[in-house]
């Protein structure tokens, strides 16, 4: 018999085989042969990561695997330690605020793809990320996971990343809906939310994930909503996930996330994991069988207490994921740590730095036979370890000392001083770096060291910031104040007043106070590179690349001018989000006196770029129309470079209050010095709308209204108006 002819009469007598069918008749072919144990199986998790899928019928195992900025070390079955294996160390790609700063959603797509790879390689199924909570407050753990404070660049950024994991036969599985804005008693607390900060704010990103990126599979948070578990959120799962949009993908719950098996049964979760765990300590073994979807669920059925129907929507939704990845026979194989995801990371690392402050242009360092200090704890410590579930185990990591002595040592003398003691540590869950970081002398003496060497430097580059130990940007807790940790502050004051060529590098994932801000020459915001981050930071201290990205989020002052913290109590109980829809730039205009230390969407260049012959091709639209915004930028500097212009809409006039702009557009052009491009903007009736929480629903005002066109959200460099019919 033929390969064919045996895949024909295969399919013939079992039709979800059948690649000539629609998903939809293969699931209804299959769910019909499964009996009602197997049902359950799938719907619940067999081991630490992974689903039993249908042995007797030759559905695979599905796997998952964190997530989100590279493939996470293999852990043992039943438990969260190491196990132990030599074969999957892989690339760590830059974090996602990096991501996001890029603006490009070619880098997303890229993004997506590599780890896409490095999951197959691996034989995961499901990647369990991207994240996409809005940046709330900086001083929440996770925000380095996620992409800023504006839901329309999360969201679009998001998109490319699941398209291309998804491109590659590994389903995303974005993540963790919804507002799980702060880490701080994360499976505790109760977010109260009006529904216009709900649908204007923290939804958009996640409906962009799962309508336009056809996300396979999406995460329920740890939080209450409304007092009700997000993970069995009836409201967030069945009435606007599934009701709203209409989305066929299946919910996974958080590792632990779910509690009550009534709510589990009936409120839209579809794929249990975790339960019976605390993060990562103390869990009892093989409870499996007790998982809420296990049965509990199933002792439920038969006493006719839930109905088949709820079982078999889960089931449906379960092997639609399968039919996406595990029976997908046409997956490629993948690879992990190739020299292509070593350059995906390197570029997205490049154009992901920000610029903030350029005084008398001290950047880019000219390092020929000069002498360049490199002073902090962050000069060389290892990032890729730490941080909660994205910590990774890598093949390598380059990080800032071994990048810039690369790049300029032999013709510079590039020395490091240690400046402060942090972390020393650089473990996680029993992956370490094998950096020995100990120190034994005293603060003082460190600092009276980097003053002294710092004063006939020519450069003296300071590299410090967070790190991802708890407490930090790490998952599970928030920071506890703004400012840097381990003196920092006072360090980076006194070499500022010995030396006015002081390049301040802070590596975090969030915004951080800097009260020394007006003292240092230059200010590079580095976020966690991944394994190529010596290099990129290299590349772009040195100028072999005009640093391009800009902030994906406003960079406050201080932590009073932050809403979250200004209006409420910040609890971990009942957090109520009194500042509704006026989130980051959205805020602008309405408390005197408040200005961000930098504003979302700044970024710097060794080049400038000038902004021309803005119009529009109407002056009016009806809601129906599309309206084309034009404008013509131009390098006009002497060096290379990326600009992102950035398209903002202000509603003059609108019943209910609105924020003074809204991004509805981005777009990135790549200049020669001299080199001028047209760039355009296509924008309708969704990015005029606001949510009316009253009507329920989204309503476009007529009226008028501007187009702004800007550099970031306070650097406009025109605009032109229009009406609404
Ligand atoms: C995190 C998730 C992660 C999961 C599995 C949870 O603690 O919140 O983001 O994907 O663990 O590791």
């Amino acid at each position: 018999m033929s390969v064919c002819t045996f895949f024909c009469a295969y399919a013939q007598k079992y039709p979800f085989q059948d690649e000539s069918l629609s998903i939809d008749d293969r699931i209804e072919d299959l769910l019909g042969r499964m009996t009602i144990e197997e049902k359950i199986a799938i719907i619940h998790a067999q081991s630490k990561f992974s689903s039993p899928g249908v042995p007797r019928l030759g559905v695979p195992e599905l796997w998952c695997t964190d997530g989100p900025h590279g493939i996470r070390p293999e852990v043992k079955w039943d438990e969260w330690d190491q196990a132990g294996w030599t074969n999957d160390s892989i690339v760590a790609f830059p974090s996602l605020t990096c991501l996001a700063s890029t603006w490009s959603e070619k880098l997303g797509r890229l993004y997506g793809v590599s780890i896409g790879e490095e999951a197959r390689y691996r034989k995961k199924d499901v990647l369990l990320g991207p994240g996409v909570n809005i940046f709330r407050t900086p001083l929440c753990g996770r925000n380095f996971e996620y992409m800023g404070e504006d839901p329309y660049l999360a969201g679009k950024l998001a998109v490319q990343y699941i398209k291309g994991v998804q491109s590659v036969g590994v389903a995303a599985c974005v993540k963790h809906f919804c507002l799980n804005n702060q880490e701080w008693g994360r499976h505790v607390v109760d977010v109260r939310v009006d529904d216009r900060a709900l649908y204007e704010i923290y939804l958009p990103a996640f409906k962009m994930a799962v309508t336009e990126g056809d996300s396979w599979s999406l995460m329920a948070s740890y939080n209450k909503v409304d007092g009700q578990y997000a993970c069995h959120n009836k409201r967030l799962l069945q009435d606007i996930l599934k009701g709203e949009w209409e989305w066929p993908g299946a919910v996974v719950s958080d590792w632990g996330g779910t509690h009550v098996t009534d709510e589990a049964a009936t409120n839209g979760l579809d794929l249990e994991f975790g339960t019976g765990t605390n993060g990562l300590s103390g869990r009892a073994k093989r409870s499996y069988d007790n998982y809420h979807l296990a049965f509990p669920f199933l002792d439920g059925i038969l006493s006719g207490k839930y109905s088949q129907a709820d079982l078999d929507d889960k089931v449906r939704r379960v092997l639609r994921l399968h039919f996406h990845t595990t029976l997908n026979r046409n997956r490629p194989l993948g690879c992990i740590n190739s020299e292509e995801h070593y350059d995906a990371a390197r570029t997205i690392a490049q154009n992901g730095i920000v610029l903030l402050k350029n005084e008398g242009n001290i950047l880019p360092i000219k390092g020929e036979n000069k002498k360049i200090v490199l002073v902090g704890e962050n000069v060389v410590k290892k990032m890729t370890v730490g941080g909660g579930s994205s910590s990774l185990k890598v093949q390598r990591e380059i990080n800032p000392l071994d990048g810039l002595q690369n790049r300029f040592g032999g013709k510079a003398s590039v020395k490091w001083i240690r400046g402060y003691v942090g972390d020393i540590g650089g473990e996680y869950n029993g992956v370490t770096t094998g950096q020995n970081l100990k120190e034994t002398r005293s603060f003082s003496e460190l600092v009276d060291e980097a003053v002294r060497e710092s004063r006939d430097a020519d450069y003296v580059v300071f590299i410090g910031g967070l790190n991802k130990s708890w407490g930090q940007d790490c998952e599970g807790g928030d920071r506890r104040t703004y400012n840097l940790p381990y003196k920092q502050d006072s360090l980076i004051s006194e070499l500022a007043k010995v030396n006015k060529n002081l390049v301040v590098v802070n590596i975090s994932g969030t915004a951080v106070a800097m009260p020394w801000a007006d003292k240092v020459g230059a200010i590079v915001q580095a976020w966690y590179l991944g394994s190529e981050t010596g290099n990129a930071l290299a590349a772009v201290l040195s100028g072999d690349v005009a640093p391009s990205g800009k902030l994906p989020f406003t960079w406050p002052e201080k932590l009073e001018d932050v809403g979250a913290h200004r209006l409420d109590a910040y609890t971990d109980k009942v957090e109520e989000y009194k500042e509704g829809i006026f989130v980051g730039y959205r805020a602008d205009g309405r408390v005197e006196g408040v200005k961000p230390l930098f504003p979302f969407g700044h970024g710097l260049s060794y080049t400038t770029f000038k902004y021309s012959s803005l119009k529009a091709d109407k002056k009016t639209i009806s809601p129906t129309d599309s309206l084309t915004i034009t404008l013509r930028v131009k390098n006009a500097g002497t060096v290379k470079g990326r600009e992102i212009v950035q398209l903002y809409i202000s509603d003059l006039k609108s019943s209910l209050p609105r924020p003074i702009k809204e991004l509805k557009g981005f777009k990135d052009v790549e200049l020669n010095p001299g080199e001028e491009r047209e760039v355009s903007f296509k924008i309708g009736r969704d990015a005029l709308s606001y949510f009316d929480d009253k009507k329920h629903e989204w309503v476009a005002e007529p009226g008028d209204f501007e187009a702004l066109v800007g550099a970031s959200s306070r650097d406009i460099r025109g605009k032109v108006a229009f009406k609404l019919k």
